[in-house]
């Protein structure tokens, strides 16, 4: 039998966090603020939906706060829409699979040993099982091969491509991928894949203008508890 208290252990959990370095990007601090909206009486309340168009009663606040995040997201974001509702980024990326794609389409992703997450194809996770993978990789220098993943896209017509990696030291270049699909695009009467950009990593750094903005580049990006 475990003896402490839950305050007990989530007082553990915080000393841990203090006192380690944590080098996962996406596995960061959220402010206080945040904290406290989370953790706020705001998890009582059924919201299914979308803001104006709810499945319950009394959603009257949560559409303002809803409102006002998704304001807030595409001022930072410096983009046009923002869906902010609660998801982690695994979800998140399963939501794009449903809302773009069928069963069983093709979808381009980063190998995950070469740096890309279990949701951009592996086996492991519904993305590997759900849909028809081509991965593409990094060169001998540990650079993304960008010739070996054009050789793919013109082999294979994916209906959706993922740029976006959990583990991959360098910048990742966003227009590269955007001027081979629309190389591509030329050459297939203007049909092109969907570009999705999984920017859990760096979307901090996109936010506080430190690196390149996906949102102007590709078709729509991911992000998660950043
Ligand atoms: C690139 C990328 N996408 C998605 C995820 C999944 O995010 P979550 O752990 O919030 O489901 C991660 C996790 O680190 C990630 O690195």
């Amino acid at each position: 039998m475990i003896k402490e208290s839950y305050e007990e252990i989530i007082e553990l959990e915080r000393q841990r966090q203090n006192h380690n370095v944590e080098l996962i990007a996406s596995e960061n601090f959220p402010s206080k603020r945040v904290l406290d909206a989370a953790g706020s009486i705001l998890t009582n309340k059924y919201a299914e939906g979308y803001s104006g168009k709810r499945y319950y009663g009394g959603c009257e606040f949560i559409d303002i706060i809803e409102t006002k995040a998704i304001e807030d997201a595409c001022t930072l974001f410096n983009c046009n829409y923002a869906n902010v509702q609660p998801h982690c980024g695994s979800s998140a990326n399963q939501a794009v699979y449903k809302a773009l794609l069928k069963h069983g389409d093709t979808v381009m992703g980063m190998d995950l040993g070469a740096g890309g997450h279990l949701t951009h194809g592996h086996k492991m996770s519904f993305s590997g099982q759900d849909y028809n993978i081509i991965s593409y990789g990094v060169d001998n220098n540990g650079i993304i091969d960008l010739d070996d993943f054009t050789k793919k896209l013109y082999e294979n017509n994916p209906k959706m491509i993922i740029v976006g990696a959990s583990s991959y030291s360098r910048t990742i270049n966003y227009k590269d991928f955007r001027d081979i699909i629309e190389e591509y695009a030329k050459k297939h009467n203007g049909e092109k894949p969907y570009y999705m950009v999984d920017m859990a990593h760096v979307a901090g750094l996109i936010a506080a203008r430190c690196t390149s903005n996906s949102y102007s580049i590709c078709r729509c990006c991911n992000l998660n508890n950043t």
